[in-house]
């Protein structure tokens, strides 16, 4: 995988943020992980279920070198101002004031230990839009794990780097995420679908056959309050899981109930509860129904999956918004779009379509006119690439 041309210029951008900053003649590495759309499987990684995710092609860099002291000198490419802190002071969860610095420091906070030496100067940038369901934070994550594995030679692999990525956003960040987004990025397969079992982090990759693009709709609304609104979720689902193991039966996760479950435990299970829990399982069957039209290229089958899903996330599971809506439903009113849905955790960010391949061009304009006249602002737009997991670059 090489880089593209606006890659190149990014990868410049931090090298010279880093020489004029941290000085001397260049970084030990520049490493990259990317982000990750996820084609259906919503809200179904931390309820033991079944996601489909596939990495793309843009993802965030960085440019690093280890450091003989404790410090952890952060830098961004998009911020002036750093992020500076010593080991000692980094305490077991995320401190406000440190921002973004959480995720290299949670990832940091659960190496630290197995490091030879302590700190690092780090330049970071990053072609994948911020908080907007494509897993950048994930993305932030893995390549500080990937490149701390490889400078000091800790021999890790992929899998393991990706669950200490998923223990740092859990119990140093504080989001109550599933492990998808950070297998996603360290575990993704140029042209492939990763279906991932959650209940076991097992997975098998799926070969993405032509038949439909996936095009990827950025609303450009950012998630203020996700993490918040995210953890209520996973809360609610805990509770549905002991009413349904109270008055249905005893399974270990949510996503493996099914619908004559819900009827058995219905005076019970109601409100939120119902919704959550019928969210989960219907998702389940719309996974395998996804993975069967993937597998063969069927287009139609997967987008009526993926639109069906879009409902259901947001009419019982509640997390899409009406940018979301709006985007997702003037896709879908184009000929040659098979289905489109929310992606990532929702509230705002991005979408996808599954297009007809090569049916961008026509697709586009009359989407982006009619969110334009909505809601005043102009969405992006991109079509897929399937790229692979981390690399190092330089
Ligand atoms: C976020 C979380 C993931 C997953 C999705 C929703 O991206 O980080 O773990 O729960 O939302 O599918």
């Amino acid at each position: 995988m090489t880089e593209s041309a606006s890659q190149s210029r990014l990868v410049e951008r931090i090298l010279d943020r880093f020489l004029s900053e941290f000085g001397g003649t260049h970084p030990a590495g520049v490493f990259f992980a990317p982000g990750r759309v996820n084609l259906i499987g919503a809200h179904l990684d931390y309820n033991g279920g079944d996601v489909l995710p596939v990495t793309v092609d843009l993802g965030v860099y960085l440019a690093i070198r280890p450091r003989d002291d404790d410090r952890l000198c952060l830098r961004s490419v998009d911020q002036r101002d750093g992020i500076d802190a010593r080991l000692g002071e980094l305490g077991d969860s995320r401190r406000p004031e440190h921002g973004w610095g959480a995720y290299p420091f949670g990832v940091f906070r659960a190496l630290a230990e197995r490091l030879p030496r302590c700190g690092f100067d780090a330049v970071y940038g990053g072609d994948l839009p911020m908080a907007s369901g494509m897993s950048s934070s994930a993305a932030i994550e893995v390549v500080t794990a990937y490149a701390l594995d490889r400078l000091h030679g800790l021999g890790l692999g992929n899998r393991e780097l990706a669950l200490i990525c998923h223990g740092a956003e859990t119990r140093y960040v504080g989001v109550q995420c599933g492990i998808m987004d950070q297998f996603a990025s360290a575990l993704g397969r140029a042209g492939h679908a990763l279906w991932l079992h959650c209940s076991d982090a097992s997975f098998e990759y799926v070969e993405i056959h032509a038949g439909f693009d996936v095009l990827v709709l950025d609303t450009k609304k950012t998630r203020t309050l996700a993490s918040g609104a995210f953890n209520q979720r996973v809360a609610e689902c805990g509770e549905a899981l002991a009413i349904l193991r109270m008055h249905a039966r005893s399974l270990p996760t949510l996503a493996a109930y099914g619908e004559a479950d819900l009827a058995h435990a219905a005076p019970w299970l109601a409100g939120v509860h119902l919704k959550r829990a019928r969210h989960v399982v219907s998702e389940m069957q719309r996974v395998a129904r996804g993975v069967a039209a993937l597998r063969v290229g069927d287009g139609p089958a997967l987008g009526a999956a993926l639109t069906s899903s879009h409902r259901s996330t947001a009419v019982d599971y509640e997390v899409s918004c009406a940018e979301l809506d709006a985007i997702t439903a003037a896709a879908c009113a184009q000929p040659g779009v098979f289905g489109a849905r929310l992606t990532g955790a929702g509230f705002g960010g991005c979408a996808i379509a599954l297009i007809e391949p090569g049916s961008a061009e026509r697709v586009i304009p009359p989407v982006r006119d009619d969110f334009a006249r909505r809601f005043g602002v102009e969405p992006g737009f991109r079509v897929l690439a399937a790229g692979g997991g981390p690399r190092r670059v330089v």
